[in-house]
Order: C-alpha cells, then sequence, then structure tokens
C-alpha cells in the first residue's frame, strides 16, 4: 500500500513538474512581459543627493528601462531586452559599469560583465576586459559564438577582435569623478566602500511574451581592486542566473558575499523548490484511497502570489547580511513578477510590465521596497 502511495504521489508530482515550471504558457491575468533593472545599490541618502543628481539618475534609468520594454512590447526576446537595457547604462558616466566603471589600483578601467538564457541555460560572461565598449555584448558573443562560458582579460579581448568588436581606447572609460575616488582612497587608507558608497553595478532581468527568462549583468567591480580581483557580476550564479524553471536574477554589491552566498542561483533554486513544496503540499490535500490521491491537481491550481518569491529572495539577501555584505538583486519570475530585495539605504531600480506598470526609484521604501536588514558595518 506504501509504495502503490508513494509511487502514485510521485507520479502525481512528476507530472506537476513541467506545468511548474510553466514557461511556454501565461497564467490568465498575468503580464505578458515583465522587465526589472538596476543600476547599483548602496548608502543612498535623499539629503546627500541635489534634485539634479537625482533628476539625472532617473532619467538614466528611464532610458534604460524604456529601451528594454519597448523590445518586449514589440515582441523582442528577454535575451534582447536585457541587452537593450543594460547597453544605455554601460554608456552613461553615472554608472560603474562601460564608460563611468571605478579604477583598480592601477589606475585602469577593467570591466565584468555576464549574461544568461532561461529557455537553456546558455551563458557567457567577460572578466577584466580594458578595450570593448559594451562588454555585455561581448558576453553575448561569448556564449552564442564560443564553446565556453567564461573568459578573461587578453584571452577576451582577442576573442572580441576575432569576432569584429571596435576596440575602443581605455580612456572612453575613465572618468574624472572615478579617479578621484581612487586616488582618495590610496591617500586616506580608505576602503572601496569609503569611496563607493554604492556599488553602481548595473543589471536587468526580463520575462517576453514567449514566456522566457534572461538576465545580465555589468560591471567595473570595486575601486582599488587588485590582484586580478573578480567579484560576483561575472561569476554565473551569485550576480548572474536564469532559468524558466524558477526566475531570473541581477545582483549589485559587495561581490565577494555574493559569491559566497551563491545569491542568484540560491534565489532560483529555493523559488523552484518552493514551487514543488506548494505543488506537493496540495497534491496531499486531496482525498486519497487505496490506489493513491483521487485527484491530480495541476500547477495552474497553485496560487503563487509574488509574497512567496519576496520572502526566499530576502531570505538569501539576509544571509548576505548576517556574513556581513550588503548589496540588492532583482527578479523577474515566470508569473510575471518583478521583485527587488536590497538590504541598503537604496537601489537604483525600474521596472516595467505589459499591464501598465512602469516605474523607477532609488530610495528605500519609495515604490513599496524595503531596504530590508542592514549589515551592522
Ligand atoms: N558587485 C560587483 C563587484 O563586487 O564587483
Amino acid at each position: 500500500m506504501k509504495n502503490t502511495v508513494l509511487a502514485a504521489l510521485a507520479a502525481g508530482f512528476a507530472a506537476l513538474l513541467p506545468a511548474a515550471a510553466h514557461a511556454e504558457e501565461h497564467e490568465e491575468g498575468a503580464p505578458k512581459w515583465s522587465i526589472a533593472i538596476h543600476g547599483g545599490a548602496g548608502t543612498l541618502d535623499p539629503d546627500r543627493m541635489t534634485p539634479q543628481q537625482r533628476a539625472d539618475y532617473e532619467a538614466a534609468l528611464q532610458l534604460a528601462l524604456d529601451a528594454g520594454a519597448k523590445v518586449l512590447a514589440e515582441g523582442g526576446t528577454a535575451m534582447e531586452a536585457v541587452q537593450a537595457a543594460i547597453i544605455p547604462m554601460e554608456d552613461s558616466p553615472l554608472f560603474n559599469a562601460g564608460r563611468g566603471a571605478v579604477f583598480t589600483w592601477e589606475g585602469r578601467n577593467e570591466l565584468d560583465a555576464s549574461i544568461m538564457d532561461g529557455r537553456d541555460r546558455s551563458a557567457g560572461s567577460v572578466t577584466g576586459v580594458t578595450t570593448v565598449r559594451n562588454p555585455i555584448l561581448l558576453a553575448d558573443r561569448v556564449r552564442t559564438d564560443s564553446p565556453h562560458v567564461f573568459l578573461m582579460g587578453e584571452g577576451a579581448e582577442q576573442f572580441a577582435a576575432e569576432r569584429g568588436f571596435e576596440v575602443t581606447p581605455p580612456e572612453y572609460f575613465a572618468t574624472e569623478r572615478r579617479r578621484e575616488a581612487l586616488e582618495r582612497l590610496k591617500a586616506e587608507a580608505l576602503s572601496a566602500l569609503d569611496v563607493d558608497h554604492k556599488f553602481g553595478t548595473v543589471g536587468a532581468v526580463a520575462l517576453d511574451s514567449q514566456g522566457n527568462l534572461a538576465a545580465g549583468t555589468s560591471t567595473g567591480g570595486m575601486t582599488g581592486k587588485r590582484w586580478g580581483r573578480i567579484g560576483d557580476a561575472p561569476v554565473i550564479g551569485a550576480g548572474t542566473y536564469a532559468d524558466n524553471r524558477s526566475c531570473a536574477v541581477s545582483a549589485t554589491g559587495w561581490g565577494e558575499y555574493f559569491i559566497r552566498v551563491g545569491v542568484a542561483q540560491e534565489i532560483c533554486t529555493r523559488l523552484r523548490y518552493a514551487v514543488h513544496v506548494k505543488a506537493l503540499e496540495a497534491q496531499l490535500s486531496v482525498p486519497w484511497d487505496e490506489n493513491g490521491p483521487t485527484y491530480i491537481v495541476h500547477a495552474s491550481e497553485l496560487a503563487m502570489g509574488p509574497e512567496i518569491f519576496q520572502e526566499i529572495a530576502d531570505e538569501v539577501m539576509a544571509e548576505v547580511a548576517e556574513l556581513g555584505g550588503d548589496g540588492g538583486v532583482i527578479l523577474v519570475t515566470p508569473e510575471g513578477h518583478a521583485l527587488y530585495s536590497f538590504n541598503t539605504t537604496g537601489m537604483y531600480r525600474g521596472r516595467a510590465n505589459s499591464d501598465g506598470m512602469n516605474e523607477v526609484a532609488i530610495f528605500g521604501g519609495e515604490d513599496g521596497a524595503d531596504s530590508g536588514n542592514t549589515p551592522d558595518h
């Protein structure tokens, strides 16, 4: 009897799995497409930002959000939307990615980026590139046009040259503000956090109208990084992850902690199993006879509101905070929920969907997104 019940349960559970992923079909009432972006998290205080600075950041975020949303509204893919949203942020000197990236200890701008396609979990990453204007495009080219996932430094640039990427002079990426931050860090023996106040990494996550997810992240890392330091942004599973069975995540923050927690994949994995547990609970709640459950619950009958996904993202970010790290994440689910979680006072962010949502925000609480658990440093 027990075996029969277990077999029936397993069969019922297995039947739920493909449906639980439900990447191919949208639930009724759910947005057809959805996108979220970030331009970094950190110590952001409205009293320390002039109205002009605030307007500049909001305009830059809006430009990026609109670029990604336009792709999705016109039926483009999540992969295309993620790149469309990240490129303007890489081109803007306001963010720590592409032009405006922070300086290494040696006074260079070394860029990292990664991208992942939730359809097949194909991924591409580059680290330490200095002459590629839009590293996110190079990361995608690694994904589509090389047998590898992760390329570094000179090799990545050789690959870029062979694939026809224009060589951008390294001076293009340098800004005075970032150079001064490096000088101050060195002169006053400060940490990157003292001079950066925020991480400024950029990222985007998207769900397209075909039900596919994608995530991408791009950064200059942390001011004064040395010894070839690599943060989480180009590390698949830490700063970026996308899987149609669960969610797409892009992170910003103190990379070492995000690598240690494996933040992006951890959120996706917990989310995937939360759906399975919910399915199992529902299956166990229907009447059973000697052959097992009398009714097989379909995934479409499971009410998976945004709260459970928010809770999972907050839990993982709380683990980052417990270890002493800070930062934030954006995520989008197959149901089209676009969510944030950050343990800093603010995160440059925005989200839009096919139901008319379109908003950008900077400080905690502005759009209902709280700054969660703040680490005690
Ligand atoms: N999160 C970006 C970095 O730590 O490099």
